[in-house]
């Protein structure tokens, strides 16, 4: 179908979409997501106005030596470095745990690489220095309150965090969102060794690719690491879609290239990705996927920006096109057709005997307290304590999205290694920024008045969630 496209769009309003939900005559289930994507897309709206400096053009991407292997030669996690083993767990089963039984060891491979690897010896994987405890799913695991082992790092010690994720220089009254320790059940995840961190990154360039969820956990990281750099030696600059924390002395960069859909889009402005009708190019992961090119290590993500609505938009030609050609898919399908686009760049583009590829699930969000028991109308704001039922999985983390990314990663011939935060992160009611980050507009009366109205239930504090995923990003390269 051709559908010309209107740069005078109207925006995405909830009455239009209940309109369009009439039409197709959709669940309740899917009207409350909706209502949850128009809070999503206001918050976006904010999104990126900040940081990092000023803009200017894109780095050529410059020739880099190529990576080393990891040696493969340390045996196994050793108990010096694992962090503290909640005893009375050990072993045991995750609490009603038939619904995430599945332990995936986080990587999926094909069942060709499987069976190569049962019958010539164990596969080499770059970087791994031994490997993590058999059939531990580390993702499947509680929080525990731990004040000795967290908060990582300080809030004010890491000067990279962008105002968006302060949240207690913007006036956060509580601390214990720091505090909480992931523990896995059945095994316990090694400590973070920045120091090893950094001197694997020595002559090599890590880069995260996704929104500003994964631009969090790049932040994370570099807080992670930063001060065993000494000041003079270190710096971060933007170059349009393009960040790069730079360790001198070490020859290593850290990277975040914002592309929220990996394809092409028209989101994809680094500073103004407002858009009310949004448009995803099909096979056009090319067009970023060439400043990715020659990283040691990619970490990608992508999820929340295909969610604005029950269809996506796929634009066939180009963006250039007098007259558009325009297909509407459902999500589940359009967000298929970008995970195999996805595959098929790392399947050209990456070695997988001296690269390592992640891919982190969705982040959820907290903005109906109604489904984990709380009030109508209320929200993440005020939440100070995790939610504590095992089997709580909020509706805005579509399993049907997991279903299709292991789907789609299973038939990969390279491994790709997910970061299954899905769930531990869906635990987090208490850990995002709601009212505490800086505020882009000034907010109306009403607004101050009712602060669960304006409440950032999407994007996380820091130091908090996200330096857990960097420590299972950790886990999995190091002890895969
Ligand atoms: C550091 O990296 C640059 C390219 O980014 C390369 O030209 C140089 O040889 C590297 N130096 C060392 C000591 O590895
Ligand atoms: C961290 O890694 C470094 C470099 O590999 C190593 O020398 C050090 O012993 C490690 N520290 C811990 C606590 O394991
Ligand atoms: C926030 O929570 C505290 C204690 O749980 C409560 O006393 C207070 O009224 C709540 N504030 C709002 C605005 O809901
Ligand atoms: C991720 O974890 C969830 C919950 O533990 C599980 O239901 C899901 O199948 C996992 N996804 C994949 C692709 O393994």
């Amino acid at each position: 179908m051709k559908t010309p496209l209107s740069s005078s769009s109207s925006p995405a309003s909830s009455s239009s979409l209940s309109s369009s939900l009439r039409k197709t005559r959709l669940s309740p289930y899917l009207f409350a997501l909706l209502s949850f994507i128009v809070f999503v897309s206001i918050l976006y709206g904010e999104d990126l106005v900040c940081i990092f400096g000023q803009q200017r053009q894109l780095r050529p991407t410059s020739p880099r030596p190529g990576p080393r292997t990891g040696e493969l030669t340390r045996p196994s996690i050793s108990s010096s470095n694992v962090e503290k083993t909640d005893s009375e767990t050990r072993g045991a089963r995750p609490a009603g745990g038939t619904i995430y039984e599945a332990a995936v060891d986080g990587v999926l491979r094909s069942s060709e690489q499987r069976k190569s690897g049962a019958s010539g010896g164990e596969p080499v994987i770059p970087f791994a220095i031994g490997r993590g405890e058999e059939g531990c799913d580390v993702f499947s695991g509680r929080w525990v309150r731990d004040e000795s082992a967290r908060p990582s790092y300080e809030e004010s010690e890491c000067p990279y965090i962008q105002p968006q994720l302060t949240c207690q220089e913007h006036g956060r009254p509580d601390k214990d969102y720091r505090n909480w320790r992931w523990q896995p059940h059945s095994c316990s995840l090694p400590r973070f060794n920045a120091t090893l961190m950094l001197e694997t990154l020595r002559g090599k360039r890590m880069m995260y690719v996704g929104d500003s969820l994964n631009r969090g956990q790049y932040v994370s990281m570099i807080c992670l690491l930063h001060s065993l750099i000494p000041e003079g030696s270190k710096s971060m600059e933007t170059f349009d879609s393009l960040t790069v924390f730079t360790a001198k002395d070490y020859n290593a960069t850290i990277e975040f290239y914002w592309a929220p859909f990996l394809l092409e889009s028209n989101s994809d402005n680094a500073v103004i990705h407002r858009v009310t009708d949004r448009f995803v190019r099909k096979g056009s992961i090319n067009k970023h996927g060439r400043h990715w090119k020659g990283v040691d290590i990619l970490v990608f993500n992508t999820y929340l920006w295909w969610m604005s609505g029950v269809t996506v938009k796929i634009l066939k030609g180009s963006f250039e096109d007098e007259v558009k050609d325009v297909v509407v898919m459902s999500t589940d399908d359009a967000y298929r057709m970008g995970m195999k686009s996805l595959v098929r760049w790392v399947q050209k583009n990456m070695d997988p005997k001296k690269t390592r590829v992640f891919f982190t699930s969705m982040s959820p969000t907290h903005g109906n307290s109604e489904e984990w028991g709380g009030e109508p109308g209320d929200n993440c704001y005020n939440q100070t304590t995790p939610i504590k039922d095992p089997n709580y999985w909020g509706s805005d983390s579509r399993k049907s999205i997991m279903q299709v990314i292991s789907e789609v990663f299973s038939k990969s011939k390279v491994a790709i290694t997910f970061l299954n935060i899905t769930q531990l992160s869906n635990y987090r009611k208490d850990a995002h920024t709601m009212i505490y980050k800086k505020q882009w507009s000034p907010l109306t009366p009403e607004q101050l008045a009712n602060p669960v109205s304006y409440a950032d239930c999407v994007h996380w504090c820091l130091p908090g969630l996200q330096d857990t995923w960097n420590e299972l990003l950790f886990a999995k390269l190091f002890y895969p």
